[in-house]
């Protein structure tokens, strides 16, 4: 009887804390359950139609509960710009996730980590993407060496009599060749695509696992939740998980290591030389505890590849569904193309000239809006917005998704209308708005990256290919949604332009 007095005692000191204190702190939105908040919501209904509703609601600024721990969302582009941006530093921080405790090797890499860990990798991911080639000729030339296998694969099975394409595994494996080839050094073979499919798996289990309900409800006391039903299969998929890309990244760094010549002055040609090199400078050199550790390395090239396939290779699918959607568009875009290019390979040089593909493009990620919930962010001292004060160590995000689909700036926010991206004399031009990238210091660190895929993918394959639905079988465009939003499963008929 007393234990149970004690018990009650507890749970009341804890639901007068949690409903009296620590949500009235903070800003309204929607009411939490004790220790799972608001993660109830998403059980029948995906995560970013849920917070349009609440925002639809609460406003600009809410409070949402995933389990023990509130996250201030912000969906104003100007309150964004004014906080996010103008004073970047407060925000920089990351939410200190327990989970990648045992999902990731800690608050490591370049998505979760922070401070000098998080500042001086992401500075020297940036400066290796430049050596690489990102802004000259030479990255050009690595994507294009992808859109050209690609186009050639395309044109072979033409030939061949194919009439249905499963283009999504192709965008796939393409765009995958190309982060693989900046990591490792090497691109796949669409003969042999075993090696493709395990990287993918990887990645595709780590974004999976990042946007499940029952991760995010157990995330904060995970100890406890793991040994209850239904947590306790998640818990065990996501511990064989870790030791399956542990074993693969392991093998990756281990083939470097057996070939690599760390005294050479030649200009390394992927991420793990590079790392590999600048590491063992920074030993030689005495440097103590500086933050380029062995498991920095695995938990960076996991994000690099996590962050820079999947989102890409999406966004183009959704748009070429979306051309063929609207095949007013399509013939707009090829109108473009065969005036300006022609037969040949498009370049970033015909990006000037180009215009409505661009506005294709930014049309494709507004509308896809890839990523449902921003991935939260921290503040790192006391901030106020909006009239509200947020404490420092705050988990906080600005919601990219709600911005993108703001009728106050994309009128007509769910349909596809390339032309909101055109002026009076038909140039392309963005809107601070169009944020699929994110803004501020945490913004994606692979933007040059993927607007250079983005962009050299769509103006060719539009160029060299005309797209249909498949007699049959309509595209749906239903979005799955989960760690980002991909279209249910679909095929294409291809026919050659030229
Ligand atoms: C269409 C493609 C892509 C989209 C829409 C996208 C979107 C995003 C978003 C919304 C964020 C979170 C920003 C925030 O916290 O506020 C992010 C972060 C990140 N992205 Fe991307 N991304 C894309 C492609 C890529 C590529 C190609 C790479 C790498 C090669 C990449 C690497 C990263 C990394 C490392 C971060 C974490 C940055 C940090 O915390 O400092 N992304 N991305």
């Amino acid at each position: 009887m007393g234990l149970f007095l004690v018990a009650l005692g507890l749970l009341a000191i804890y639901l007068v804390h949690f409903y009296f204190i620590r949500r009235r702190q903070l800003p309204p939105g929607p009411f939490p359950l004790p220790f799972i908040g608001n993660t109830y919501s998403f059980a029948h209904t995906p995560i970013d139609t849920c917070v349009q509703k609440w925002k639809d609601e609460y406003g600009d600024i809410m409070t949402i509960w995933m389990g023990h721990t509130p996250i201030v969302t912000v969906h104003d582009s100007k309150v964004i710009y004014d906080t996010f941006v103008k004073d970047g530093d407060a925000y920089a921080g990351r939410a200190q996730q327990r989970w990648n405790e045992i999902f990731r090797p800690g608050h490591t890499g370049l998505i979760f980590s922070e401070g000098p860990l998080w500042r001086d990798n992401r500075r020297f991911a940036l400066q290796v993407f430049r050596n690489l080639g990102l802004g000259r000729n030479i990255m050009q030339e690595r994507v294009l060496d992808d859109a050209i296998a690609l186009i050639d694969y395309t044109k072979k099975e033409i030939k061949a009599g194919t009439t249905e394409f499963n283009f999504f595994d192709e965008l796939d494996i393409s765009i995958g060749s190309i982060i693989n080839s900046i990591t490792f050094g090497y691109r796949f073979s669409r003969d042999d695509r075993t090696e493709f499919i395990k990287a993918k798996k990887i990645a595709v289990q780590q974004v999976k696992f990042g946007g499940s309900i029952l991760y995010r409800t157990m995330e904060e006391h995970y100890e406890y939740f793991r040994y209850l039903p239904f947590f306790k299969g998640t818990y065990k998929q996501i511990v064989d998980h870790k030791t399956e890309f542990t074993d693969f990244l392991g093998g990756q760094v281990a083939t470097h290591r057996k070939n690599i010549d760390l005294e050479s002055d030649e200009e390394p040609t992927d991420y793990v030389e590079a790392y590999l090199k600048h590491q063992h400078k920074l030993d030689k050199e005495g440097v103590k505890d500086h933050p380029f550790s062995e498991t920095q390395l695995y938990s960076a090239l996991l994000d690099l590849w996590v962050a820079g396939q999947e989102t890409t290779a999406t966004t183009l699918a959704w748009m070429v569904i979306y051309i063929i959607q609207n095949p007013e568009v399509q013939k707009k875009c090829q109108a473009e193309l065969d005036e300006f290019i022609g037969d040949r390979i498009a370049t970033l040089d015909d990006k000037v000239n180009l215009n409505y593909v661009n506005a294709t493009v930014a049309e494709a990620q507004r509308l896809c809006n890839l990523v449902p919930i921003n991935v939260p962010h921290r503040t790192l001292r006391d901030v106020e917005i909006m009239g509200h004060k947020i404490p420092k160590h705050t988990v906080i995000l600005n919601q990219v998704s709600t911005v993108l689909y703001d009728e106050r700036y994309f009128p007509g926010a769910k349909t596809f209308k390339p032309e909101r991206f055109l002026d009076d004399k038909g140039k392309f031009y963005a809107p601070p708005e169009l944020m699929p990238f994110s803004v501020g210091k945490r913004a994606c660190l692979g933007e040059g990256l993927a607007r250079l895929e983005l962009f050299l993918f769509t103006a060719n394959l539009l160029n060299q290919f005309k797209f249909g639905e498949v007699p049959g079988k309509p595209i749906t465009g239903e979005r799955m949604v989960a760690g980002t939003t991909a279209p249910a499963p679909w095929v294409c008929s291809i026919t050659a332009r030229h």
